[in-house]
């Protein structure tokens, strides 16, 4: 079942009808979610992946786990043809996604904001790039897929901020880029609310060619839902 969201090729496809009526009708509903998350509480994820933060999550076997699950429902929803990919990882932490990745027998490159998570589990292996993924440093059409878990609420977080809109551009623009023809990109995030996505939406409708849409797991149960956007370059 799909929702048209967003002119161009934008859609948001959730499994139940009923859950659509939800959707369109009570947003605020949609988003109700009480407790605050990181990214609002801290400027950005430097601010906020201190000492202690950073290692309490790259020691969490919970989040080991569920970044784990996530990767694996973003990997159903990319269909990638092979086994055998150049995947990016953008905002890799400290590895659990890149290293099922890894496992999988994909080739990796993981790239993250934040030197002591890239330092924290041995993963030379994994290629690791310190960068932001806004500006990311590789040549053109060299990734199969771009994946990147959890992170990009950290980058768009306020629709109203004009560095926001323009790192976000660079974002796609740079992924657009990077990927090979026939390349995908999924990114599971938390936007905080129905404008972020519809920004989202628009930034990269008017700035890229990529098709996509929204995929949205449990969109009414704010504990479970998870959201993916998934995009396709021509
Ligand atoms: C919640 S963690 C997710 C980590 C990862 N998916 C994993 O397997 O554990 C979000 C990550 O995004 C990174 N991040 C946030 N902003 C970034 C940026 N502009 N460029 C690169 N990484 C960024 C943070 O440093 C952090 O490691």
């Amino acid at each position: 079942m799909i929702y048209k969201l967003i002119k161009k090729a934008f859609s948001v496809s959730i499994s139940q009808a009923i859950e659509i009526g939800i959707l369109i009708l009570n947003d605020d509903y949609f988003f109700n979610v009480k407790r605050k998350r990181p990214e609002e509480l801290f400027g950005s994820a430097l601010e906020y992946f201190n000492n202690e933060t950073l290692s309490s999550y790259a020691e969490s076997k919970s989040i080991m786990r569920t970044q784990r699950k996530i990767t694996m429902r973003a990997l159903e929803i990319l269909e990638l043809k092979e086994n055998h990919c150049v995947i990016l990882d953008a905002g890799c932490g400290p590895g659990f996604v890149a290293m099922y990745l890894d496992e999988l027998g994909h080739k990796i490159i993981t790239l993250d904001i934040i030197a002591d998570f890239l330092k924290f589990y041995d993963i030379k292996d994994l290629n690791p790039i310190l960068a932001d993924m806004c500006y990311p440093p590789f040549q053109p059409s060299i990734f199969d897929a771009i994946i990147s878990i959890s992170a990009l609420q950290w980058i768009y977080k306020d629709s109203t901020l004009v560095k926001m809109g323009l790192d976000l551009i660079s974002l796609f623009k740079s992924f657009y880029t990077i990927l090979k023809p026939k390349g995908k990109a999924i990114f599971q995030f938390y936007p905080k609310n129905k404008a972020i996505m519809d920004a989202i939406g628009d930034i990269i409708a008017k700035n890229t060619n990529f098709h996509g849409n929204f995929v949205i797991d449990n969109p009414n149960n704010p504990k479970k839902r998870k959201i993916y956007l998934i995009l396709k370059k021509e």
